[in-house]
C-alpha cells in the first residue's frame, strides 16, 4: 500500500468531476488500499479518490472509534435522503478548518464493494454526513462551498499563510495537523 499526497484547497484539481468505474479490477482494489492507507495515516475518517488526484468514483470511510471498520464505496449514489440538520465538518483537503453546515440526516446509498458487488446501506448520523461529504468530492465540491464567500476568503488566506510557514520550515500549528478529521465531526442531529 502506498500513502498518497492529499490535494489541498484551493487546488483546482479538487474541482474535477470523477468518472465512474467501469470494472472493479485489481487496479481499483489497489486504489482502494492506497486510499485507506492515506486516510488512516492522516487520521481522517473519510477520503475520496479526487483528493489524491485520481478522478474515479471511489471513496473510503471509517467512522468507528477503533479505526478498524473500513468501508469502501465504488460508484456511490444516494438513492434516498431524509431530514436536514446541522453537523460540524472538517476535511483533509482543508486542514484545520471546521464549520457547521446542513445536510440530510439520513441517506440510503447504493454502491459497489471492492469485489464489484452492488450493495445498499442505510446510514444516519456521522456516517450519513461523511457519505454526503465524500460524494461531494467526487462531484468536485468541497464543504467550504456551503459557507459564505467571506468565510472562504478567510480560509484561503489562513491555509496560504500556513503553507508559506511550512515552506519556510516552520511546523504546522498543532490544531491544523492534517488531521482534519480525527473525530472532528459532531454527530448530526
Ligand atoms: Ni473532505
Amino acid at each position: 500500500m502506498t500513502k498518497l499526497a492529499i490535494l489541498e484547497y484551493p487546488d483546482p484539481r479538487l474541482r474535477t468531476r470523477a468518472e465512474p468505474v467501469a470494472k472493479v479490477d485489481d487496479a481499483v482494489r489497489q486504489l482502494v488500499d492506497d486510499l485507506l492507507e492515506t486516510m488512516y495515516s492522516a487520521n481522517g475518517i473519510g477520503l475520496a479518490a479526487t483528493q489524491v488526484d485520481v478522478h474515479r468514483r471511489v471513496l473510503v470511510l471509517d467512522v468507528s472509534d477503533a479505526r478498524d471498520q473500513p468501508r469502501v464505496f465504488i460508484n456511490p449514489e444516494i438513492v434516498d435522503a431524509q431530514g436536514r440538520g446541522p453537523g460540524e465538518e472538517g476535511c483533509l483537503s482543508v486542514p484545520g478548518i471546521y464549520d457547521k453546515l446542513q445536510r440530510a440526516t439520513s441517506v440510503r446509498v447504493r454502491a459497489l464493494d471492492r469485489d464489484g458487488r452492488t450493495f445498499e446501506l442505510q446510514a444516519d448520523g456521522l456516517l450519513a454526513i461523511c457519505i454526503q461529504h465524500e460524494i461531494d468530492h467526487l462531484e468536485g465540491r468541497l464543504f467550504v462551498d456551503y459557507l459564505s464567500e467571506l468565510k472562504r476568503q478567510m480560509i484561503r488566506r489562513r491555509l496560504e499563510k500556513e503553507r508559506k510557514q511550512r515552506a519556510d520550515g516552520a511546523e504546522r500549528p498543532s490544531r491544523a495537523l492534517g488531521a482534519a478529521a480525527r473525530r472532528p465531526v459532531v454527530p448530526a442531529l
